[in-house]
């Protein structure tokens, strides 16, 4: 069998003000008439039916803006964000209580795919090569030396289904630059696919703790039906871990995929300028907005009329209780603002 399981338990703190702690990116309709994670589900074809899916997100997120849109789905709700290793363990642990060895689509709630035709094309690739116990991710050409992306060393080979030489998680600016000359490098799309034993099997050997609690979550819960009082009252005992970082950095049988599907990562507001329709001089814009002699600007207006004359480069988010004014290239920092709004509250 195959499953699909979503990662809907990230904060979006770089989209904020749209995105915010009670909702985040992936219930949010940022690109068309769908929320990102409903676009999820929709793209991964006929071959994997909504009750087919398991969302793992937080609690809170359960009880607020993902409540009706978590209805179609199966989930698990963390008491605590520990990040993707324990989410993707409990998930991969969860389908072994049940007693099946399932292909798991592992797959972030927040990111765009612009060609699905040829995503789904490479997903049953991606599919097929996993049957044999392979990890398999798929890899994006990359375009500049990002900082935020895992880079996959993965020169190309007799087939379509490359051994990965290297696995490094975000590197610095420097490293990236030199991955970049050397070549053989993608981005690492954040999507995986692989058999729940292999997954358990790599996180044994790589993360022993997590193993070991996971499988005393399973043992604690015994049944499906004892598993959510397992994963609220065992899950806070994980220690915070990416899969990357945690696991794939060092696991080996790890097998890339390049998928050349318009892939995008809308993680700031410069990604979402990127892909937004542009006019001649290169502003987007988005609601009540009038811009006189500006170039290369985001504008997007969620309830006043914004108008702007002469900027450049520049970032306008107008929503009913917050607006975000910030120059072009600062869109990482974007999350720094969170921080320090919590801080002060
Ligand atoms: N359930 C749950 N619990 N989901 C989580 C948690 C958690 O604690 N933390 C993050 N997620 C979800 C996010 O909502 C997102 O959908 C996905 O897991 C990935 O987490 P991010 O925090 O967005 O990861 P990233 O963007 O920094 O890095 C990953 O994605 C890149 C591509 O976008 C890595 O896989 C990189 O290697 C990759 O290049
Ligand atoms: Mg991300």
């Amino acid at each position: 069998p195959v499953r699909a399981v979503v990662l809907a338990g990230g904060s979006g703190t770089r989209l904020w003000p749209m995105s915010r702690l009670h909702a985040p990116k992936q219930f949010l309709r940022l690109t068309g008439h769908e929320t990102m994670l409903e676009a999820t589900v929709n793209r991964l074809g006929p071959r994997i039916a909504p009750s087919d899916v398991l969302v793992v997100t937080s609690e809170a997120l359960a009880k607020g803006e993902g409540f009706h849109q978590l209805e179609p789905y199966e989930s698990l709700l963390e008491p605590v964000g520990r990040n993707t290793a324990p989410a993707i363990g409990v998930a991969a642990m969860r389908y072994r209580l049940e007693g099946i060895d399932p292909v798991m689509v592992v797959l972030p709630s927040d990111h765009l795919v612009t060609n699905v035709p040829a995503f789904q094309r490479v997903l049953a690739a991606a599919i097929d090569a996993a049957e044999d116990g392979r990890l398999v991710t798929f890899g994006i050409t990359p375009t500049e030396p990002a900082t935020g992306y895992g880079y996959v060393k993965a020169p190309a080979n007799h087939g379509n289904v490359r051994p990965v030489e290297r696995f490094k998680e975000k590197p610095d600016v420097e490293t990236a630059r030199a991955m970049l000359a050397e070549g053989g490098y993608f981005w690492n799309s954040g999507m995986f696919v692989w058999k729940a034993s292999a997954i358990l099997d790599a996180i044994r050997r790589t993360q022993p703790k997590l193993s070991a609690l996971l499988d005393l979550m399973q043992k604690e819960a015994g049944s499906i039906a004892g598993l959510a009082a397992v994963v609220k009252k065992r899950l806070p005992e994980a220690e915070s871990i990416s899969i990357d970082h945690g696991v794939l950095e060092t696991c080996g049988n790890l097998y890339l995929l390049p998928g050349d599907f318009g892939w995008s990562d809308i993680g700031s507001w410069d990604a979402i300028h990127d892909v937004s329709e542009k006019d001649a001089d290169s502003n987007a814009s988005q609601g009540n907005v009038v811009a006189i002699d500006c170039r290369n600007t985001l504008i997007r207006s969620e309830t006043r009329l914004v108008a702007a004359v002469g900027l450049d480069d520049v970032t306008v988010i107008e929503t009913s209780d917050a607006v975000l004014v910030t120059k072009r290239g600062e869109g990482q920092r974007v999350r720094s603002i969170v921080d320090e709004l919590i801080r002060r509250s």
